[in-house]
């Protein structure tokens, strides 16, 4: 039986990931799944496989040295699959050093640790053994509004977020492992995700949840910054399909060919929920385009991102199968079944970063 190491699982993409393999392989496989349980892991994202003999959860931090050697020592790990990360721009705009700590450092000792636990004395690997690192597209920098640009795997590093510049930076940690050592491992770089679990800090969740609230829409700058969305299920879809018949040592770009302005999809999320909530419902009255609040811009706002996803169709073939349309609805409907969900993490101190983030430019 295949054994995973999954980190930062409880995470947004993680936690859907963790489904995602359930569903497909059930008990042909093994995860353990290594979470700090950060601001953004959350268990309830996973009680549906708690009980599963299968799966086991270990807290702890990937900066911890002897805590993710002591799993590699007690478990014979076949994949890593590494999400654990600070993501939000935002917030690394804000405090900077977290991010060059986890997504930088946190991904050393991931590495270190894998290349310790499968090297051989010849410095060889251990026959099988893969290590996946989920980077994102916002490393490749901002793309001019011409609508043949795209990112493609050789298009040259250029972020501009500490965000961003943290994550370049963990891919070319994971690129000179794979120079240096032959380290068997596979990049992807993957657009914006949308989908079930995701933190009300990020664009669409957080319009979901203020617009059910009545409240403002706060729209960066003029609101047509582009973004290419993906739902989530098809990014966990491509990274297995990448970890298992990609080409070893190759970077995969993921994406759906969706790019879309800001500013429709925060009005495509009202139209939605609009057709969703009945007239009795006392949210709809107030649920308006008058929401919609430009407000002052992010620093350093990258201004269009888009893959060309065609290596990972051409190579592997994978593609996007859920159009956006359909993700919408699904994300909103899972919003809607999930309402207990959206209350528990908006509870505590997330009213404390709203206020610090939004506070000036909403007043
Ligand atoms: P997330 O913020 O929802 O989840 C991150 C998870 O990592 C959380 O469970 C958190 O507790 C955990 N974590 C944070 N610091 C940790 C540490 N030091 N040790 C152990 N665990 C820690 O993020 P996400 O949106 O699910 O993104 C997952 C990965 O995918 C990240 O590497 C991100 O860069 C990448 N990615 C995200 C997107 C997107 O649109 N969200 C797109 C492309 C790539
Ligand atoms: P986000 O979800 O933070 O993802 P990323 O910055 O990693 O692409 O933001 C998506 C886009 O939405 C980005 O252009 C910034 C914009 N945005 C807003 O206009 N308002 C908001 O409140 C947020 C969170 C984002």
């Amino acid at each position: 039986m295949r054994t995973y190491l999954v980190t930062g699982g409880a995470g947004f993409i993680g936690s859907n990931y963790i489904h995602y393999m359930f569903k497909k392989y059930d008990n042909e496989i093994r995860i353990i799944n290594v979470d700090a349980l950060t601001y953004a892991g959350n268990l309830e994202n996973l009680r549906d496989v708690e009980g599963r003999d299968n799966y086991t959860f270990v807290k702890a931090n990937i900066c911890d040295r002897d805590a993710i050697n002591k799993i590699f020592e007690e478990n014979d790990i076949d994949r890593v699959v590494h999400f654990a990360a600070e993501s939000h721009v935002d917030r690394s705009i804000v405090n900077p050093e977290i991010f060059v700590e986890t997504n930088v450092l946190g991904t050393a000792t991931m590495l270190n640790a894998a290349k310790k636990a499968w090297e051989l004395p010849d410095g060889s690997f251990k026959e099988g053994k893969k290590f996946l690192h989920v980077s994102t597209d916002e490393v490749y920098g901002s793309l001019p509004e011409d609508p043949n640009a795209y990112f493609y795997e050789d298009t040259p590093y250029d972020p501009h977020s500490p965000y961003s510049a943290s994550k370049a930076s963990s891919d070319m940690l994971v690129k000179a492992y794979m120079d240096t050592y032959k380290f068997p491992a596979n990049i992807t770089n993957c657009s914006n995700n949308y989908g079930p679990f995701q933190f009300p800090e990020k664009l669409i969740p957080l319009m979901i949840h203020n617009a059910l609230e009545g409240k403002a829409l706060p729209v960066y700058g003029d609101g047509k910054n582009v973004r290419d969305w993906l739902y989530v299920e098809d990014h966990a879809k491509a990274i297995d399909m990448v970890q298992e018949q990609g080409r070893l040592f190759e970077t995969y770009n993921i994406g759906g060919h969706n790019e879309k302005q800001n500013i429709e999809i925060v009005q495509t999320i009202i139209d939605v929920l609009r057709e969703s909530l009945d007239d009795s419902d006392p949210r709809k009255e107030k649920l308006t385009y008058d929401l919609i609040t430009y407000v002052e811009d992010r620093k350093g706002h990258d201004r269009r991102y888009a893959i060309a996803p065609d290596k990972i169709k051409k190579e592997i073939g994978w593609e996007p199968e859920t159009m956006f349309k359909e993700g919408i609805r699904k994300t909103i409907e899972w919003f809607f079944a999930h309402e207990d969900w959206m209350e528990h993490v908006t509870s505590g101190d997330y009213q404390k970063y709203y206020d610090s983030m939004y506070g000036e430019k909403l007043y």
